[in-house]
């Protein structure tokens, strides 16, 4: 048995830092009478020393250099909040190879450097832990790593991104149009102030990158993820998939095919039915397919000081534990499995156009669906004066084929613009 006080190296006192603090502070004779483990944070590592740090306890030694921590033999276990690839990979870094358990909520980091943290971690024998780097409070990764070790998982569906799903509410909801509902996320503190990584799905794209690892044990990075935002989805958009009984929804999509591996986010029309059709505002939400299981839904949190701290402090419980008992737990060989390439995915799609309102024109733009060997489900005409705006729901198809749909439509004279294309998934 080891020591029974853990010392912990802080490196971040923002949003979840403190959170994080507090949370321990307020639970820590719960942990003790429960795991008979003395948790305390004994070093904090920020970037401005001049701020006021409220809830710091006087005794705890407050530097800008985190490094130091890192290799500091008085702590034993580094939580890093700092987020960002750089500095943070190489304080992880440090801290992994002096003998330090790291935890971590850093999406960035592990979705570009995960494959090397993760070996690292393994080869020092100590546990690199990050239940809050996807989907916040929701304990996805606690689940997929143990709970479903066993379990062949077919398929995960993550909700996984709250700026989006909370813009994507408001414009179904309030019929927002896109750039208003941005602006009350950025009001509400869901957005940042460059709200690119999250509008343009770069921010769910880590986070499938990191589902992909556990999931799977697949070395996928996120340069390795396609990724689509929702920054060219119109109110017209949302307006037709309520109409047809849908909602339209970022989706990060791991799923099996195969032996190939889909890693993409983008977003999609859900039907009512499916449940996670049903997850509205800033809230997470993942669903899992496993051939055993059938389905399974977690839905939470994905942001938020609070709810971000509980999932590090579960993760930090977990590590000081198996630091008491002298052990750990690695995410195994993360493999090269091959992925699943864009031409040869297939689904149904939305297809909007705009076109000159004049005789003959649907049956012209209908055709060039059926050269490219799709076939279309459902169509709907609405006029605008001199214009006109098609909507086609087709049938299954290849990506590749509705890539020749939209490069021959744009060549036609009576097409005056490519609108939105949107995915459509079944219930
Ligand atoms: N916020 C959320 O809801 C949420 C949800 C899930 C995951 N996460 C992840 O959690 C991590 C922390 O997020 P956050 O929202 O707490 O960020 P934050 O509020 O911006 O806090 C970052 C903290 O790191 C410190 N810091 C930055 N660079 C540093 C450096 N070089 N050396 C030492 N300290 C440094 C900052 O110091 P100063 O205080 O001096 O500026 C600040 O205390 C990120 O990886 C993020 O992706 C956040």
């Amino acid at each position: 048995m080891g020591k029974s006080q853990i010392s912990i190296g802080l490196l971040g006192f923002g949003n979840v830092g403190s959170a994080f603090v507090n949370l321990l502070e307020s639970q820590k004779s719960v942990i003790f009478a429960k795991t008979g483990l003395e948790l305390v944070v004994t070093h904090v590592a920020v970037n401005d020393l001049s701020k006021d740090r409220l809830g710091l306890d006087a005794q705890t030694l407050l530097t800008d250099k985190a490094h130091e921590i890192t290799v500091d033999p008085e702590v034993d276990l580094v939580v890093e909040l700092m987020g960002g690839l750089l500095p943070a990979k190489d304080v992880v870094e440090a801290a992994l190879q002096s003998g330090k358990p790291v935890i971590t909520a850093n999406k960035e980091l592990l979705s570009k450097e995960g494959k090397y943290l993760f070996s690292l971690a393994a080869e020092r024998e100590v546990d690199l832990l990050f239940e809050a780097a996807v989907a916040g409070g929701v304990p996805l990764i606690r689940v997929l790593r143990e709970s479903l070790l066993g379990e062949p998982v077919e398929k995960i569906m993550g909700i996984v991104n709250g700026t989006t799903n909370y813009i994507l509410s408001q414009m179904e909801e309030k019929a927002m149009p896109y750039n208003e509902a941005l602006q009350e996320a950025q009001r509400l503190g869901y957005a940042e102030s460059d709200p690119t990584a999250d509008v343009g799905g770069q921010d769910a794209a880590s986070k499938a990158a990191i589902i992909a690892m556990v999931a799977f044990g697949a070395n996928v990075s996120l340069s390795d993820v396609r990724f689509e935002g929702i920054e060219n989805i119109k109110s017209v958009d949302i307006a037709f998939a309520k109409r047809a009984g849908c909602t339209i929804k970022l989706l990060a999509m791991v799923s099996k095919h195969g032996d190939e591996l889909e890693v993409q986010v983008y977003p999609a029309m859900l039907p009512k039915g499916h449940p996670l059709s049903a997850v509205r505002d800033s809230f997470n939400a993942v669903f899992v397919e496993g051939e055993a299981l059938d389905s399974l839904m977690l839905f939470g949190r994905g942001a938020g000081g609070m709810p971000t701290a509980s999932a590090v402090l579960g993760d930090v419980i977990d590590a000081a534990i198996n630091l008491s008992k002298e052990t750990y737990r690695d995410m195994g060989d993360l493999n090269e499995i091959s992925l699943l390439q864009g031409g040869e995915q297939k689904s149904a799609y939305y297809v909007s156009v705009q076109v000159a309102d004049e005789p003959g024109v649907l049956a012209t733009v209908a055709s060039v669906f059926g050269e490219n060997d799709i076939s279309i489900q459902t169509m709907e005409q609405e006029g605008m004066e001199k214009e006109a705006r098609l909507v086609f729901i087709t049938h299954e198809a290849e990506e590749s084929s509705l890539e020749g749909v939209l490069t021959q439509l744009s060549k036609l004279s009576c097409v005056e613009k490519l609108g939105t294309v949107i995915r459509v998934l079944e219930a």
